[in-house]
C-alpha cells in the first residue's frame, strides 16, 4: 500500500493522505536556519546547534504524536467554524490534501468549504528565515469572510534546560510586538546576543504571545480558545511560554486568491538596543511575494545544480531516483545535521558523531567539498593527542562531548577514510599540510597528515593478546559494549567499563585499519615519505596476518574476543553466532579475496542473514541479557543491533560483493533496502519511501519489515557509495576516475554523468556483443584509451566516455 507516489521530474516526493504512519519528515535549510517539517507541518527549527539554539518548541514521544509545528488555524467568521489546512492540529476532515516534499521545501496543500489553502514553507539559501507562504482561494459562489491565525511555540533557546528546568525557564519568557513583528527575546542582553522574530505581511487583527492565554487553560493546540472566539487578547508574554500568534482578517470574493506571508526569522545584533526595525528590514524581501518567488528559485537552483554532479541512468526507477535525488540529498542533509535533529533525534543528546560524520562525508564529498574539506579539518581538530577522539561534539562549540569521552576504538580511523575520499575526489592534496589542533591539548599544532598517522599508531598502540584491536568502550556497532558488563540500569552501556580493556578484540577494528591504512601508506608514498608509507604497509601486513590466525573462525570471519578472551561471533556460540560486519569489512579490505575465506563468509551472509527486507545483524539473535556483551542483547531480538536489517551494513556486502565480481548479489544487497523499491510496502515499511532508515525489524521480531530511524543513518552515504561508486563503478582514485562496472544481467548498460575535477565525463556504458580483453574497453572523445581510468581534464568541458564492457566466454 502507498500513501503517495514520486514525481520524478519535480523531485519531489507528493503524499496524497495526512494520516501516513508516522510523520513524514522533510528538512528546510541545511547549515544556518535549519527546520524539520512532516507532512503535516509538525517539526521545528533551530540555528545551526539543535540543542544550543533552538527557535521552537517540539515535543518529542508526546500524544497525539507531532506536536508542535508550523500551524496556521482558518476560521470561517460567519460560520464560526475553524479548521486546519495542514490536518494536523485540528485533525478536521480535509476534502482534498497534498504534501509535496521538494529538496528544501515543502507544500502542503488542501480544501474544505469551497476554502482552498496552498501554504509553501522554505528556508531560502543564505538567509536565516523560514517562510510560510500561504495562499488562500474562495472556490463559492459567496463571498468568504475568513480569519488566519498562525502559531508557533517559542522555545527558550537551549533545548535541553527547555524540556526540563521548568522552576526557571517558566520565569525567563519575553515577548514584544512591533506592528505585524512578533518578537522572541527571552534572554536577550543578558547572556544572549540573538533573538527570533515571527513576522505578517498583512496588517493584524490581533495577536497572541502567551501560550496560556491563545490556548486557554487546559486545552491544546487541536481548539485554541482565540481560535474558537475569533478574538486574541493581545497578550504579552513575559514568562510562562512564549508563542507567536497573529490574527488576520481577509474576505475573498467568489475566485479570488490572497497570498500571506509569515516568516521566522533568527537575528544576531552585536548592538545595545534590540532593533526590530533593522530586523524587520533584513527580512523584509521576503515579505513580498516576488521576494519568495525568488528565493525558491534559487534554493531550486541551487539543489539542481548539487545533484547535477552526479546523475545516472540505468532504466531501473528505484535505483535512477535514489541515485539522482533522494539519495542524494538525504546525504547532504545527514552530512550537515549527523545524527542530531530528526523524528527521533531529539536535537539534544548526540550533536556531531566522529565515527558519523566521517563517513557522511563518503556520500556528499562530491556534492559538497567545502564544506567536507571544513569539516575533515573540524573533526580533526577535535582528536585527541593520543590518536584517539572524542565521540562526539556540539556543531556550534565544536568541543568534545566530555560526557561520552573517548575510548570507542574504531572512531579515529574513519578519519583517515573520510580524508581519502577527499583526496580521492577533489585531489586537493594540500589539506593533508594543514595545520591542526588537538582537542585535549592546544599547544600541539600539527599538519592533517600527522592526525591521520597518529589515528593508525592508536589503533597500533591498543592491540590485545591476539595482536588485534582493542574494542575500547565499542567499535562500530555501539551496542557490543565488551567492556561494560553492566548490571544496573541506571548506567549508559556506552560510558562505563567495569572491565580492564586490555583484553577485548575487535576484528571489525582489525579489517577496518587494513582498508584505510593501505591507503594512507598509499597517500604517504605519494609524499615521498618512504619510510611511513613502509612501516605502514608492514602494520597492515601484521594486522592481516592476525586476522588470518585469529579472526577467522572456519566459514566466516569472528566478529571479536570478549573481556575473558571467548569468542564472539563464532560457530562455538549459542546465540549471535554470525555477525554481518566482519564479513564486509574484511572482504572490503580485500582479505580473504584470493583463497576463498571472502566468498565462504559472504556466502554465510547470503545462508544465514539474508532475507526479504535486507540483510540481518546478527543471527541468531540474543534472548537473554548478556552482560559480558552489552547493550546488544538488551534489545528484543529483531530489534536495532540486536538481530534486525541494520541497514548500514547492508552497502558493506554489497561492495564486498564486487569486489568478488559477483553481480547479481550485489544487486540484491542494494535493493532490498532500497526505499523506493519498499514504497509499495509502506504499510509494513511505515518510514519515508523516498530516504533510507537505520534499521528495519528482523525476522526474529513481531513486526519484520518495519522501519524505524529514518533520515539520519550511516546508510545515506554507504547505499551511494555501493551503487555509484561500486556497481556502476565510477569510482574516484587517486590518479582519476576509474570505471569499474559490476552490474547486473537485467541491465544491458547504463549512463552517468559525473562532474570531477573540473570537467564534466559523460559517460556511456554497454555490453559488448564478444569478449573484451582486461574485462573493458574505454573511449574518450573518441580516441581509446589505456586501462579503465578516466584522465583529469579539469578544463571545465564535457568529455565523451563510451565503456563497452565484458562480453561473453
Ligand atoms: C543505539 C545505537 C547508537 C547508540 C548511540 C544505542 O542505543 O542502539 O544504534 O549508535 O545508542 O549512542
Ligand atoms: C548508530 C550510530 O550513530 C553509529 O555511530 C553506530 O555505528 C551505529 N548506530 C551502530 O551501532
Amino acid at each position: 500500500m502507498r500513501f503517495g507516489h514520486f514525481d520524478d521530474e519535480r523531485r519531489e516526493y507528493v503524499i496524497d493522505r495526512p494520516d501516513t504512519p508516522h510523520p513524514w519528515i522533510n528538512y528546510l535549510g541545511t547549515d544556518g536556519l535549519v527546520g524539520i517539517i512532516s507532512n503535516t507541518a509538525g517539526g521545528y527549527a533551530f540555528y545551526r546547534d539543535a540543542r544550543l539554539r533552538r527557535l521552537t518548541r517540539y515535543r518529542y514521544n508526546d500524544v497525539p504524536t507531532d506536536a508542535n509545528g508550523r500551524y496556521v488555524y482558518l476560521r470561517d467568521d460567519a460560520a464560526g467554524t475553524y479548521w486546519s489546512p495542514t490536518w494536523q492540529p485540528t485533525r478536521t476532515d480535509l476534502e482534498r490534501y497534498t504534501c509535496r516534499h521538494g529538496l528544501g521545501y515543502t507544500v502542503i496543500g488542501s480544501s474544505r468549504s469551497g476554502i482552498e489553502a496552498e501554504t509553501t514553507y522554505l528556508v531560502p539559501v543564505d538567509a536565516d528565515v523560514e517562510i510560510w507562504s500561504m495562499r488562500v482561494t474562495n472556490r463559492r459562489s459567496e463571498p468568504a469572510r475568513l480569519s488566519l491565525f498562525s502559531a508557533v511555540e517559542f522555545c527558550l533557546w537551549n533545548a535541553y534546560d527547555d524540556a526540563t528546568n521548568f522552576q526557571r525557564n517558566l520565569n525567563i519568557g519575553e515577548a514584544e510586538v512591533a506592528g505585524a513583528t512578533i518578537v522572541h527575546k527571552s534572554e536577550y542582553r543578558e547572556r544572549r546576543n540573538h533573538f527570533a522574530t515571527f513576522t505578517c505581511s498583512e496588517p493584524l487583527a490581533g495577536f497572541e504571545t502567551q501560550r496560556d492565554a491563545f490556548l486557554g487553560p487546559y486545552r491544546g493546540w487541536s481548539a485554541p480558545a482565540a481560535v474558537e472566539r475569533g478574538e486574541t487578547s493581545r497578550s504579552i508574554g513575559v514568562g510562562g511560554s512564549p508563542v507567536g500568534v497573529h490574527h488576520v482578517r481577509i474576505e475573498l470574493e467568489p475566485g479570488e486568491t490572497k497570498h500571506i506571508l509569515f516568516v521566522l526569522g533568527y537575528h544576531e545584533d552585536a548592538s545595545e538596543t534590540l532593533d526590530v526595525a533593522a530586523a524587520r528590514r533584513s527580512i523584509g524581501q521576503f515579505l513580498r511575494p516576488e521576494g519568495v518567488e525568488e528565493a525558491l528559485k534559487a534554493l531550486r537552483e541551487r539543489w539542481e545544480r548539487r545533484l547535477s554532479c552526479l546523475q545516472i541512468e540505468t532504466g531501473d526507477p528505484d535505483v535512477d531516483r535514489m541515485v539522482n535525488t533522494w539519495n542524494a540529498y538525504q546525504c547532504a542533509i545527514t552530512f550537515n545535521v549527523s545524527r542530531s535533529a530528526s523524528g527521533y533525534e531529539s536535537g539534544i543528546g548526540r550533536g556531531i558523531g566522529f565515527r558519523d560524520a566521517n563517513q557522511d562525508l563518503l556520500g556528499s564529498v562530491h556534492l559538497l567539498p567545502e564544506e567536507a574539506r571544513a569539516r575533515i579539518l573540524d573533526l580533526a581538530s577535535t582528536q585527541l593527542l593520543s590518536g584517539g577522539a572524542f565521540h562526539q561534539y556540539q556543531p556550534l562549540t565544536k568541543r568534545g562531548n566530555d560526557e561520552i569521552g573517548d575510548g570507542f576504538n574504531d572512531d579515529p580511523l574513519w578519519l583517515i577514510a573520510a580524508t581519502v575520499a577527499y583526496l580521492k575526489e577533489t585531489g586537493d592534496w594540500r589539506i593533508l599540510d594543514e595545520l591542526v589542533g588537538y582537542g585535549d591539548c592546544s599547544d600541539t599544532i600539527e599538519a592533517l597528515h600527522g592526525h591521520l598517522l597518529r589515528a593508525a599508531e592508536y589503533t597500533l598502540r591498543h592491540r590485545g593478546p591476539h595482536r588485534l584491536p582493542l574494542i575500547g568502550r565499542a567499535d562500530w556497532n555501539d551496542c557490543l559494549n565488551l567492556n561494560s558488563h553492566s548490571t544496573d540500569p541506571d548506567e549508559p552501556f556506552q560510558t562505563v567499563s567495569l572491565r580492564e580493556s586490555d583484553t577485548a578484540e575487535s576484528v571489525f577494528i582489525a579489517g577496518l585499519f587494513c582498508l584505510v591504512v593501505a591507503d594512507l601508506a598509499e597517500i604517504a608514498e605519494r609524499r615521498g615519505e618512504t619510510e611511513t608509507a613502509d612501516r605502514l604497509r608492514a602494520a597492515v601486513d601484521e594486522m592481516r596476518a592476525a586476522i588470518d590466525t585469529h579472526g577467522w573462525d572456519g566459514e566466516w570471519f569472528l566478529r571479536a574476543y570478549d573481556a575473558e578472551g571467548r569468542k564472539v561471533g563464532s560457530q562455538e556460540n549459542d546465540e549471535g553466532r554470525i555477525f554481518v560486519e566482519p564479513q564486509g569489512i574484511c572482504a572490503m579490505a580485500g582479505i580473504g579475496l584470493e583463497d576463498g575465506r571472502a566468498a565462504r563468509a559472504l556466502d554465510a551472509v547470503e545462508r544465514e542473514l539474508a532475507t526479504e527486507h535486507g540483510i540481518l545483524l546478527v543471527q541468531p539473535a540474543f534472548t537473554t541479557y548478556r552482560p559480558e556483551l552489552g547493550e546488544i542483547s538488551s534489545y528484543p531480538p529483531g530489534y536495532k543491533e540486536n538481530g534486525s536489517v541494520f541497514c548500514h551494513t547492508n552497502p558493506w556486502i554489497a561492495i564486498a560483493e564486487c569486489r568478488l565480481r559477483r553481480e547479481e548479489r550485489a544487486w540484491e544487497a542494494a535493493l532490498r533496502i532500497n526505499p523506493s523499491r519498499r514504497e509499495a510496502i509502506s504499510e509494513v515499511h511505515r518510514c519515508e519511501p523516498y530516504v533510507y532508515a537505520q534499521t528495519i525489524v528482523g525476522r526474529d521480531g513481531v513486526d519484520p519489515g518495519r522501519a524505524r530511524n529514518s533520515w539520519l543513518t550511516g546508510t545515506a552515504a554507504w547505499a551511494y557509495v555501493a551503487v555509484t561508486q561500486w556497481i556502476l563503478g565510477i569510482r574516484p582514485i587517486f590518479d582519476g576516475l576509474l570505471v569499474d562496472p559490476c552490474i547486473p544481467e537485467s541491465l544491458s548498460g547504463f549512463r552517468v554523468v559525473r562532474r570531477f575535477r573540473g570537467a564534466t565525463y559523460d559517460i556511456r556504458v554497454e555490453r559488448a556483443e564478444s569478449r573484451v580483453e582486461g574485462g573493458c574497453a574505454v573511449w574518450v572523445d573518441g580516441e581509446p584509451i589505456d586501462g579503465p581510468v578516466l584522465p583529469v581534464f579539469d578544463d571545465g568541458g564535457t568529455h565523451d566516455v563510451r565503456v563497452t564492457l565484458g562480453g561473453g566466454e
